[in-house]
C-alpha cells in the first residue's frame, strides 16, 4: 500500500484511481530487480523458468501501467510500496539462506506466491475502479496482468506440487 506518514486526499475514485496505480507502478518495479535473484537462488530448473519468465511478464506489466498512464495524461508518483518491500525482504532472506536447495525453493515458492496473491488483490481493485469509472482500455489492460498474476501463481503450485511429487518419488 502507500508509503507510511504521507497524508494526502480523496475527494474522488480517480484520486483513489490513480493512487492505486502509482502503488502498483512501483511494486511492480521492485519486483522487476528481485525476480532475478530469486531466479539465480532457485535450485530447480522450472523453478528458475517460472520466475524468468514472470520476470518477462512483470516487465510487459510495468508497461501496461505505463500505457495508463498516457491515457490518463498522468505523471507516475515514485512512492515506495512499503507492502511489496517486505514482501521483498522476506523473499531476500530466503535467497540469502543456506539449506538443503529443495527446502529452500520451497521457501522461495512461499514467498513468491505471497507476491502474487498481494498484486491480484492490487489490480482487482485497479480493474474494479477503471470499470467503475468507465475507462475501458484502462480495465482491459488492467484485466490481462490480472489474468498474468492468476496464471502466474496456479503455475508456482504446479511447481510446488510437481517437486513435492518427485521429492515422494525419490523416498
Ligand atoms: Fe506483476
Amino acid at each position: 500500500m502507500m508509503g507510511l506518514f504521507t497524508s494526502k486526499r480523496f475527494d474522488t475514485l480517480d484520486d483513489l484511481f490513480v493512487a492505486q496505480l502509482d502503488d502498483l507502478y512501483d511494486a511492480e518495479q521492485q519486483l522487476t530487480k528481485a525476480l532475478p535473484k530469486m531466479a539465480r537462488a532457485a535450485d530447480a530448473t522450472p523453478l528458475k523458468d517460472a520466475f524468468e519468465h514472470h520476470l518477462e511478464e512483470t516487465k510487459s506489466q510495468v508497461n501496461r501501467l505505463e500505457q495508463i498512464f498516457d491515457l490518463l495524461g498522468h505523471e507516475p508518483k515514485r512512492e515506495t510500496c512499503e507492502a511489496m518491500k517486505g514482501l521483498i525482504n522476506e523473499g531476500e532472506e530466503l535467497v540469502q539462506a543456506k539449506g538443503d536447495p529443495a527446502v529452500k525453493d520451497a521457501g522461495l515458492i512461499a514467498a513468491a506466491q505471497r507476491v502474487e496473491h498481494y498484486e491480484i488483490a492490487g489490480y482487482g481493485t485497479a480493474r474494479a475502479l477503471a470499470s467503475r469509472l468507465g475507462l475501458d482500455r484502462a480495465a482491459t489492460l488492467l484485466q490481462h496482468t490480472l489474468d498474468e498474476e492468476a496464471a502466474a501463481d496456479r503455475h508456482l503450485t504446479q511447481v510446488a506440487e510437481s517437486y513435492a511429487n518427485d521429492q515422494a518419488a525419490l523416498a
